[in-house]
């Protein structure tokens, strides 16, 4: 390993932009599959990696769905949030607020008790076990309709504890954030706090991301990263302390690039820039080996990397008190690191 590398894995963070769905790694997934009888069409972990030719976010979308049907019964959902939260805190991740997608499950019949009951009992053992924290952002498909998402957060009220926050995710073609204004209003009336995916180069992506800053008032916005092509949007978005959840390896599959410059020139300007993972199984890479990309890519230095950590923190949904203390991490870890 690389000093940098070293450093990175190191360095305490927190992951902000993480699809439980998006860590199904392959060898579990012929696990589960094994388990709930489900035939796959591929033989081989080589096979399905070589099912995984994106080249934007619908080629990924189509990969991703069809995968999630070896989820089935409560210990599958456990077993992904507990091998992910594992490797999480293998890669310095102090706290994590995951996405989980409810209506790829409950759609074609798993009821929403067995995800949620999964994921939750995954990450009361992660934090019995390692001390990693972790925390459910349920993500409403935005290709379906406003009414499957208003009766899936109705669904949801019961389990709010274990919910800290409502997203936006799927294919964003056609289907903007104030589709969904009466479910995000109504979150927010319910106490969740609000993010939403703004993905990389979309069609109508700059209205996108100001309608989730004007007119939904979201509290983060996942990518978003083409809010450099709109200063007066980066300007709102400084001013509000918008935090901005980039995914660069993510970003090197969805469109041709990691989009480095955008991300750095934003972090530059001092907007709460993060770094994250997105859906790592899928594209090769947590989010240490994020960071590393990130810095390898755009010439980044140990004190840029300790501050994409501080912002990690910084953007999260976690107490005062807490943020203190995390910050008070980074600042021991990276003077340590400096001294050796
Ligand atoms: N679902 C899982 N990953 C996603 C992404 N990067 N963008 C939109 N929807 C997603
Ligand atoms: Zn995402």
């Amino acid at each position: 390993m690389t000093d940098l590398a070293e450093f990175v894995r190191g360095l305490p963070k927190a992951e902000l932009h993480l699809h439980l769905e998006g860590t199904l790694e392959p060898e579990l997934k012929f696990r589960l599959a094994r388990r709930n009888g489900v035939e796959l069409p591929e033989r081989t972990v080589e096979e399905v990696v070589r099912t995984y030719d994106f080249h934007d976010l619908t080629s990924f979308l189509q990969v991703y769905y069809p995968a999630m049907r070896v989820l089935r019964q409560p210990q599958d959902f456990h077993e992904l949030a507990y091998e992910y939260l594992l490797r999480a805190h293998a890669q310095g991740v102090r706290h994590v607020e995951m996405f989980f997608d409810p209506q790829a499950h409950t759609g074609r019949g798993v009821p929403f008790d067995t995800v949620i009951g999964g994921y939750r009992s995954a990450i009361v053992r992660a934090r019995r076990e390692v001390g990693i924290s972790a925390e459910l952002i349920l993500c409403f498909l935005r290709d379906y309709s406003a009414e499957f998402a208003m009766a899936t957060l109705m669904e949801a009220l019961p389990y709010r504890d274990w919910i800290i926050g409502v997203g936006l995710d799927s294919d964003e073609r056609g289907h903007p954030p104030s589709k969904f204004a009466d479910v995000f209003a109504r979150a927010r009336q319910e106490g969740f706090q609000l993010t939403m995916h703004c993905d990389i180069d979309q069609q109508d992506s700059i209205e996108h991301i100001r309608q989730a800053l004007e007119d939904i008032g979201v509290d983060r916005l996942d990518h978003g990263t083409n809010i450099v092509e709109d200063e007066r949007l980066v300007e709102l978005a400084a001013s509000k302390g918008i935090a901005l959840t980039c995914c660069p390896v993510s970003n090197s599959f969805v469109t041709t690039q990691m989009k480095s410059a955008e991300i750095t020139g934003l972090l530059q300007r001092g907007l709460t820039v993060t770094v994250n993972s997105d859906d790592p199984a899928y594209f090769g890479g947590y989010v240490a080996d994020n960071y590393l990309a990130l810095a390898e890519h755009a010439g980044l230095e140990i004190d840029r990397l300790a501050e994409l950590a501080r912002n990690s923190f910084r953007a999260s949904w976690i107490t005062s008190a807490r943020l203190a203390g995390y910050l008070a991490e980074v600042d021991e870890y990276v003077a340590r690191y400096t001294a050796a």
